[in-house]
């Protein structure tokens, strides 16, 4: 390869690495599976070493994202968060322990393994035994504040078992979700008419950046603890096995199992063993870690890249060895398009059936045409496919070689395939959609979705029933939902009687539903429930939030800028504009949130409030909500200017600092007091 030829793949390579770190970390939708980010991410490091006169400083050497989102406080680690370099190779990891061995002076080293979660890290810290912070890794250094989140989860203690527990301790673990309540979830989302999510590790990354606890309360999130950051006092354990033994002491929950090992051998032994048993583990676990056992050794080992930022510093006393994936190898009988509900075109692969991690495989997502486009795939290809986090499968690869003759490339339609519509490709993305509001598709999905439990909660008006009204021609758009009568049922089902008269009741009685229920159920890109009923907060009817422009959509906190634009493209479609005004006209008079008291001033105007500590009765999200709706602004940081310090049961070193700075301290109670409550 020329240098020319070097650096052009070299900013290719970062560009799409950047790409997919974005999806990974920041929009929790990855469209690659690790292994292939592996591969890229490797393919980088080694022609960087390569060329050492074009590696950038700061480009990246593994995923070492950033997860910070809007509306987090940030929370400095004590001590970093560092993470691992994985390999997939068993000659990668015999170079590790020869590293170590000559380091240390000793082949006979003793190692842990363990399973290595696929989840999400956070720190919890413990003071005086005591729950006080979960924090998310961030960029190693800082990270999100998670704590009313991770206080969600159930099986996790609050208080250490213990009667003299150490003044301060942070101690790392993964959060994650069962396959269980994955699938539970996805299934609601299904019903909902929502995309499905990936797979746990995603929708656990969606749940704990949550903004509503009691939303994160509804999913059951898990935790598995492993190892410690910073503690008071230092080197509080002599080993990583006995690290291991206390956390279960305490009555953390810590991992099923991990193999003590003595040498390399055994180390590969141990690995393979927990290769065999890890089906059965509750979390999914796609590798393992190797630890160096004893801490003394671990210190004189130390970390690579010692000086440099956290996120680039990797142990060199552990290693991540990862499992490859699943992967079969089948043929495309046809690709089909599925219509989605906002009229999304998504290619789906046809396979010849087969046998991957203990399921029969038929079909596999194609992502979108340019995916399509990318790995050239075609109908009658051989192609490899494999399931991502043991669950979605996703086809991987063509195999060229096996591509006979009369294979043609695939052309993406340029119609919707269910109503013929010619299709638009929004200019900012990559997604082909079907514009036309009388798709028929299009209409069952989103009356599936209207109808939902999430949205309207229609007793009776299931995907079945959806299908029947509209495969009769009888509801076409969500508003003629409401003009059903008695005798437009009664022909569809012998003896139907009562099923009509219950199913048109159903209808009426939600005539006066929840407001945020209705523009929820309204499918408007980006908006889920919770802006939903930010939206119902702020608009109070669907006429006003007809006329929503930008600057009032922005001054909703909780609503990005994304998702504004997202709602006024769709309030710009006359189409949409129309069914607003025709829900209104079929008698739909929604029910908004409870008023502000009349007239009253904004009784917190000017005022800076800080939170600290966990309230009573109210979230973190609840009194900022509150707050900000009574005009007061609150801020992360204890000043001079604060007006007044919140603070609820084991606050921290906030209420210390008002104290020192003489700032009013008050309860949720007193809160209330001021916004006029009681
Ligand atoms: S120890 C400095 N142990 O995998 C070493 N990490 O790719 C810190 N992980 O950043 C990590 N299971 O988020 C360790 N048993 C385990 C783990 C584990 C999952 C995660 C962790 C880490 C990443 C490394």
């Amino acid at each position: 390869m020329t240098p020319a030829e070097a650096r052009s793949r070299i900013v290719a390579l970062r560009a799409e690495l950047a790409r997919h770190d974005e999806l990974y970390y920041r929009r929790a939708q990855p469209e690659i599976l690790d292994f292939d980010y592996d591969r890229l991410k490797r393919e980088l490091a080694e022609l960087e070493a390569a060329h050492p006169e074009l590696a950038a400083g700061d480009s990246p050497t593994r995923r070492i994202g950033d997860d910070r989102a809007e509306g987090f406080a940030r929370v400095r680690h004590r001590q970093a968060m560092t993470t691992l370099d994985n390999t997939y190779d068993e000659g990668e990891l015999r170079e590790f322990h020869a590293r170590l061995a000559k380091l240390l002076g000793s082949e006979d080293l003793a190692y842990v393994i363990e399973p290595k979660i696929d989840g999400l890290a956070v720190s919890l810290t413990y003071e005086h035994g005591q729950l006080t912070r979960a924090v998310t890794r961030g960029d190693g250094e800082e990270g999100d504040d998670v704590t009313a989140n991770v206080r969600t989860i159930r099986g996790l203690p609050q208080a250490l078992l213990d009667t003299a527990p150490p003044a301060c301790i942070e101690i790392r673990g993964e959060v994650y979700l069962r396959w269980s309540e994955f699938e539970r979830i996805n299934r609601l989302q299904e019903e909902a008419g929502l995309e499905p999510y990936a797979n746990p590790r995603n929708l656990a990354a969606g749940t704990l950046k949550l903004l509503d606890a009691a939303e994160v309360a509804q999913r059951r999130l898990e935790i598995v603890l492993y190892g410690l950051g910073h503690s008071e006092p230092a080197e509080l354990f002599v080993s990583q096995s006995a690290c291991q033994g206390q956390l279960a002491a305490w009555g953390l929950p810590v991992v099923e199992k991990f193999w003590p090992a003595r040498g390399i051998d055994a180390v590969c032994a141990a690995i393979r063993e927990l290769d065999e048993k890890r089906r059965g583990f509750a979390y999914g676990t796609d590798g393992a870690v190797v630890k160096l056992d004893r801490c003394d050794q671990q210190r004189t080992a130390g970390f690579r890249g010692e000086g440099q930022a956290a996120r680039k510093l990797s142990p060199r006393w552990a290693c991540a060895f990862k499992f490859a994936p699943d992967r079969a190898e089948t043929r495309v009988n046809a690709i089909t398009i599925q219509v989605g509900r906002t009229g999304a075109l998504t290619p789906v692969a046809e396979l010849a059936p087969v046998q991957l991690a203990g399921t029969t495989v038929k079909r596999a997502t194609l992502h979108n045409a340019d995916e399509i486009a990318r790995k050239d795939v075609r109908v009658g290809d051989t192609v490899l496919v494999e399931k991502a986090g043991e669950i979605i499968p996703a086809v991987v690869a063509v195999l060229v070689e096996k591509r006979p003759p009369e294979c043609v490339p695939y052309v993406f339609p340029q119609t919707c395939p269910v109503c013929g519509t010619a299709a638009v490709r929004a200019a900012d993305g990559v997604v082909w959609r079907c514009p036309s509001p009388a798709c028929p598709e299009k209409v069952r999905r989103q009356l599936t979705h209207f109808a939902s439990k999430a949205c309207l909660d229609i007793d009776g008006l299931g995907e079945e029933i959806v299908d029947l009204l509209v495969s009769r021609g009888l509801v076409k758009t969500i508003p003629n939902l409401f003009r059903l009568q008695l005798a437009d049922l009664l022909p569809l089902k012998k003896s139907g009687e009562v099923w009509a008269g219950n199913l048109t009741a159903a209808i009426a009685a939600r005539r006066s539903a929840d407001l945020w229920r209705v523009i929820h159920g309204l499918g408007i890109p980006q908006v889920g429930a919770a802006s939903a009923k930010d939206l119902a907060a702020r608009f109070r009817s669907l006429a006003a939030l007809a006329t929503a422009d930008e600057l009032a959509l922005m001054s909703i906190s909780g609503i990005g800028e994304k998702t504004a634009q997202a709602i006024l493209a769709w309030l710009a479609e006359p189409a949409h504009r129309a069914l607003l005004a025709e829900l209104e006209a079929v008698g739909l008079q929604p029910t908004p949130p409870p008023a502000p008291v009349a007239g009253s001033v904004a009784p917190l105007a000017g005022k800076t409030i800080v939170l600290t500590g966990t309230l009573p009765t109210l979230t973190r999200e609840e009194a900022t909500a509150k707050i900000e709706a009574a005009g007061g602004k609150v801020s992360g940081s204890v000043s001079k200017k604060t007006s007044y310090v919140l603070a609820g049961e084991e606050a921290g070193s906030k209420l210390e600092k008002a104290r020192t700075l003489g700032v009013p301290v008050i309860d949720e109670a007193e809160l209330l007091r001021l916004l006029g409550g009681s």
